[in-house]
């Protein structure tokens, strides 16, 4: 029988807030933290624009709250978006204390201070940040904590690709029991036993053909939770950031809201500026209405890009201030001191996810979420910007603590069940798995974008059945592969949006159809919460 792997804790995902949970289980556990990729590699470490918290004396709780959930458009939380903001304050104090270094300012005296930003939806300056990458500090500061203590084991290179739970083992009582994963260097699948399993994997944005995120984003713990029978809600709110870089070699490069919260304006590319046609807050008015509002511009004019102009500011100032955008868009031959830039929105956060409580659990006993792959209710029907790194770092406090209490009460789980390879071959035709990633990536832009029709959902719920079907057949015969993995989670995730969407008979947020584009207001607002146990179209989703 083969090695299999034993941990009080499995964390599933090392991005800001597996590393954050890591960090502080690891003074009374012994915890595994698996990464796909490179340890670094993942949404974390490209945000920009930063953290936001209550540090301004004119700021309150209150208006951070209420900030929040005028953006979330009726379906956040309330007490959750509290829970999280009153944890402002020490959560950037936790990672001040780790090491990171936000950019400070002079105040009108001379004494250094935290400088703020400020971002769409924010009625205040209250957004932390590390120059323009704020993500990169975070992480790699993180990365440098956990690589040197002996309690946190590292595993690069590894993907999850099911939970291990006693249910499918035939147990009486369900819990999560582990995971399966795949050695990508090694090419073969090992077992993970532990007391407790957390997903901490990320986003979805790799669903869509254009998107801000990195390769990792792929929805895998969101696919996993929803086959282990965990409840998954408000997938069809995907958020497509206003403003990528619009270049065929420059990936969707993301051109940071920050730009806008220091006055840069968007332009049509006959100069003239159009937001305030769609909201008094112009510029700095929530995502949805920026993103929807540019998709509209760019189909009604026939245009492929509209303008960001922040080239009225001192080219000191932007330097300084966005040194990283500055110089990426120097590569590809905007300079954004002189001149506008193209951009185009692309898909870039996942609102949905799997439905956690305060503590960060799932219905699944033993199995928390956090971070981007989990639906906590902070962000309701639309995120605002600079709240997804600050839902991490507490949503890993609050999962630490609830372990902690409990991880005595719970015994290590008995020898695990080795993976199955007996009925599988190896594939002769790895173009099935390449063009269905293509396929699925390329209809859900088209199909399931900024704006959606009754039609067009039909349409692409048809192409994922039959899709689903045969990536199932795919996966039941050959053997696994890193590709194989991710497109069978990438289509299981594009059909719980699909049918999200279609689920939703109104606009509200992020999900905007033209079939119903008035907000139901006759009734109280809803979550959509979908279950493989209550799922329709169980067989397809297995
Ligand atoms: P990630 O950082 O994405 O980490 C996920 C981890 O899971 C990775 O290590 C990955 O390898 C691993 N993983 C995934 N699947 C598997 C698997 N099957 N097996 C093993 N490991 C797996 N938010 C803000 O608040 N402020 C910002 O300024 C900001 N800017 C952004 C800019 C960009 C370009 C992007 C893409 C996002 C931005 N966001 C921002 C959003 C924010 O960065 C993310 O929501 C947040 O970093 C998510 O953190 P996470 O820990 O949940 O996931
Ligand atoms: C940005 O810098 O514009 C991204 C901020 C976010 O996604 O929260």
């Amino acid at each position: 029988m083969a090695h299999q792997y034993q941990h009080d804790v499995l964390i599933i995902g090392s991005g800001a807030s597996g590393l954050s949970l890591a960090l502080q289980l690891a003074e009374h556990a012994r915890v595994a933290v698996l990464s796909k990729s490179a340890l670094t590699e993942g949404a974390t470490y490209y945000a920009q624009g930063g953290v936001s918290a209550v540090l301004d004396t004119c700021d309150s709780i209150d208006s951070h709250v209420e900030d929040t959930i005028a953006s979330g458009a009726g379906l956040c939380k309330p007490d959750i978006v509290r829970f999280v903001v009153e944890h402002g304050r020490e959560s950037i104090q936790w990672l001040i204390d780790l090491g990171v270094n936000f950019t400070k300012t002079r105040d009108a005296v001379g004494n250094f201070e935290y400088h703020l930003n400020q971002e769409g939806g924010h009625s205040h300056r209250r957004i932390l940040h590390a120059s323009d990458a704020t993500g990169r500090a975070i992480e790699t500061t993180l990365e440098s904590r956990v690589r040197e203590h002996s309690n946190i084991e590292l595993f690069e290179h590894h993907s999850a690709i099911d939970l291990i739970t006693a249910e499918k083992l035939g147990m009486a009582s369900n819990r999560c029991l582990g995971a399966y994963v795949y050695d990508r260097k090694q090419g073969r699948v090992q077992v993970f036993g532990a007391r407790f399993i957390v997903l901490a994997t990320g986003g979805a944005g790799k669903v869509y053909l254009y998107t801000s995120n990195p390769d990792t984003c792929t929805g895998d713990g969101i696919a996993m939770a929803w086959r282990a029978g965990c409840d998954i809600s408000n997938m069809e709110f995907v958020q497509f950031h206003p403003t990528c870089l619009y270049h065929p070699d420059a990936k969707s490069f993301l051109i940071s809201e920050a730009l806008r919260g220091e006055g840069a304006r968007l332009l049509l590319s006959n100069g003239e500026p159009f937001m305030q046609k769609f909201d008094p807050r112009g510029e700095l008015a929530p995502r949805d209405i920026v993103a929807r509002a540019i998709d509209h511009e760019m189909k009604r004019r026939g245009d492929d890009f509209v303008y960001l102009d922040i080239s009225h500011k001192p080219r000191e100032f932007i330097i300084e201030h966005f040194p990283t955008i500055y110089e990426r868009c120097r590569k590809f031959g905007f300079d954004i001191t002189r001149d506008p830039v193209p951009v185009v929105p692309a898909a870039h956060y996942t609102c949905g996810g799997v439905v956690i409580d305060k503590r960060g659990r799932t219905n699944l006993p033993g199995l928390y979420t956090i971070g981007e792959a989990s639906c906590s209710g902070l962000h309701g029907a639309n995120r605002m910007a600079s709240n997804s790194l600050l839902e991490c770092v507490v949503f890993a406090h609050s999962a630490y603590q609830d372990i902690c209490q409990q991880l005595h009460e719970v015994s290590l789980p008995c020898s695990l069940p080795e993976w199955d390879e007996s009925q599988v071959t190896d594939s002769d035709e790895e173009v099935v798995v390449s063009h269905n990633w293509d396929e699925i990536r390329r209809f859900m832009w088209d199909y399931v974008g900024i704006v959606r029709t009754s039609k067009r959902l039909q349409r692409a719920l048809n192409r994922i059945r039959l899709l689903q079907q045969e990536i199932l057949d795919y996966y039941g015969n050959f053997r696994i592969t890193d590709d194989l993995i991710e497109l069978r989670n990438v289509s299981t995730v594009a059909m719980l949006i699909i049918e999200s969407a279609i689920q939703r008979k109104e606009s509200r947020g992020l999900h905007y159809s033209l079939d119903y584009p008035e907000t139901d207001n006759k009734h109280p607002p809803r979550d959509t919460v979908m279950s493989i146990y209550t799922f329709k179209g169980r067989h397809e989703a297995a």
